[in-house]
């Protein structure tokens, strides 16, 4: 019988406005009323803002793909990120974003391909730190792959793997960040001037500085190798070298640096959020999770990029995992100018919010939308698998371009854990909370165990 998958409790009708502001500032999902599952668009009452929340397939698309350029990446999100990420692609407009775009499209090309050795020697590290662990204890699952989700795309970018000690500076930094900032700040909604003070927290600060030094330590040092032609032809060097062929552009220093940051926090912290969710659902299933197992015992070791085709369930499961827990929860877009939803009248400059959260566990566009049920991606009739309903990537111009990259991590990820360990669930049942990707909010706490037959590897291991 397919398991509810936990989801937060939706606010009260009829709370007062102080109530709804502190409540939409720590955590977007607990701020919203239940109906939202069920709206096909819904006007959503901020004080000193208007903003709307489209579900209807056919609005989303008019927002992401047929309209992308009347709705631009709103200026809320830019305001928030930029501390951390400076005037990185995720947040720009118009000219200054199709100039980043046009240099890191063809840098990534073909990516995918050559990171599969990294995702796999950084799995391989993951698995043999987590035998240590495999005690039945509970372990906290959250660190275990935002560790993973890191040192791939560091060795990615860098050719180099994440030392343990780095990788616990970027999680703390990184967990800091997002607590610290809420998504929403009032200078952004009131869309004050960007020289008015923003009195961002000092704390928020401190972490965004960490990261950026320690990323800012890497690109000198590959700059050096660049110059002296010893660079690795890897991310960073084809960022660094690629020449935009319109306008002879290459990223600066200062640009770099905010490209590098948003790669690795675009390309660890989604999918670190969707491998812990998914860890936890098939905690949930045991069903589930012995087909994965069964499946990833075809992977050679180590696994190779051909054998990723047999892993149709597990590939599954990912999508059922990225449904229910869609790492960018929200997209933020401003409408530039005066248009109408539905009839309705949205004013130039509203915010206009696509939520996949809502859309992919949407009442009247899903069977079961709180059910986690992998085999409805095996089937093609009508509400059980509903492709324009499901955006977990995004859409249109704005597309995310690590899709291919994060897709097999995530299949290969799974597939490589589940042949060793045994997950199961605590006593805790994760809560979900939306800050920049969805994480639990106190933390997904597992047992993990070998699986049978499996005690050799692990004592090989330990020696
Ligand atoms: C499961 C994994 C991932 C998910 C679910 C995901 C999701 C997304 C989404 C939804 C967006 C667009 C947000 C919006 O429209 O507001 C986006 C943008 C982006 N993603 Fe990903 N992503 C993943 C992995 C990656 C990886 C591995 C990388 C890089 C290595 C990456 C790099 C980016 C970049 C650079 C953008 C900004 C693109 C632009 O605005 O033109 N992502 N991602």
């Amino acid at each position: 019988m397919a398991k509810l998958a936990p989801k937060p409790a939706s606010r009260l009708e009829g709370i007062g406005v102080i109530a709804r502001i502190a409540l939409f500032r720590s955590d977007m999902f607990s701020s919203q009323p239940a109906r939202l599952y069920r709206a096909w668009m819904a006007q959503i009452r901020v004080p000193f803002y208007r903003s709307f929340l489209v579900n209807e397939p056919a609005l989303v698309r008019r927002v992401l793909n047929d309209e992308a350029g009347a709705f631009p990446k709103s200026a809320v999100l830019s305001d928030t990120l930029r501390p951390l990420l400076g005037e990185s692609i995720f947040a720009t407009n118009a000219a200054q974003w199709r100039a980043q775009r046009d240099i890191i499209n063809p840098a990534f090309k073909g990516c995918p391909q050559q990171a599969f050795s990294c995702m796999s020697a950084a799995g391989d590290a993951a698995v043999k730190r987590l035998i240590e662990d495999s005690d039945g204890q509970p372990v906290e699952m959250e660190f275990v792959t935002s560790f993973l989700a890191a040192d791939i795309i560091f060795r990615t970018l860098f050719s180099v793997p994440l030392s343990a000690e780095t990788a616990a500076i970027v999680f703390t930094s990184f967990r800091e960040y997002q607590k610290t900032q809420p998504l929403w700040s009032i200078p952004a909604l009131l869309r004050l001037p960007k020289w008015v003070p923003r009195f961002r927290s000092k704390i928020a600060g401190r972490h965004a500085k960490v990261i950026r030094k320690l990323l800012t330590e890497m690109v000198d040092a590959r700059q050096i190798e660049i110059d002296a032609g010893t660079a690795p032809d890897d991310l960073a060097t084809s960022l660094m070298t690629t020449v935009d062929p319109k306008s002879g552009h290459r990223f600066s220093k200062v640009e770099m640096v905010d490209q590098v940051a948003i790669f690795f926090l675009a390309g660890h912290e989604t999918s670190a959020s969707a491998l812990s969710w998914a860890f936890y659902l098939l905690a949930m299933d045991e069903g589930v999770q012995d087909e994965v197992a069964a499946e990833a015992q075809l992977l050679s070791d180590p696994p190779l990029p051909a054998e990723l085709q047999k892993m149709r369930f597990t590939k599954d499961v990912f999508n059922e995992t990225l449904r229910l827990y869609p790492p960018v929860p929200m997209f933020l877009r401003d409408a530039d100018e005066a248009t109408e939803f539905r009839g309705c009248p949205v004013p130039a400059g509203s915010m206009v919010i696509v939520s996949p959260w809502h859309l992919q566990r949407h009442e009247r566009l899903w069977d079961r939308p709180d059910e986690f049920d992998p085999y409805r991606w095996q089937t093609d009739n009508g509400k059980t698998r509903k492709r324009d309903a499901f955006i977990p990537f995004s859409a249109g111009p704005r597309v995310c371009p690590g899709a291919g990259f994060g897709r097999i991590e995530g299949v290969l990820m799974m597939a490589m854990f589940l042949k060793v360990f045994r997950f199961e669930t605590t006593e805790e049942v994760p809560v979900p909370v939306a800050h920049l990707t969805v994480r639990a909010k106190d933390g997904i706490y597992l047992r993990v165990t070998l699986r049978d037959g499996l005690d050799t590897i692990s004592k090989q291991i330990r020696e």
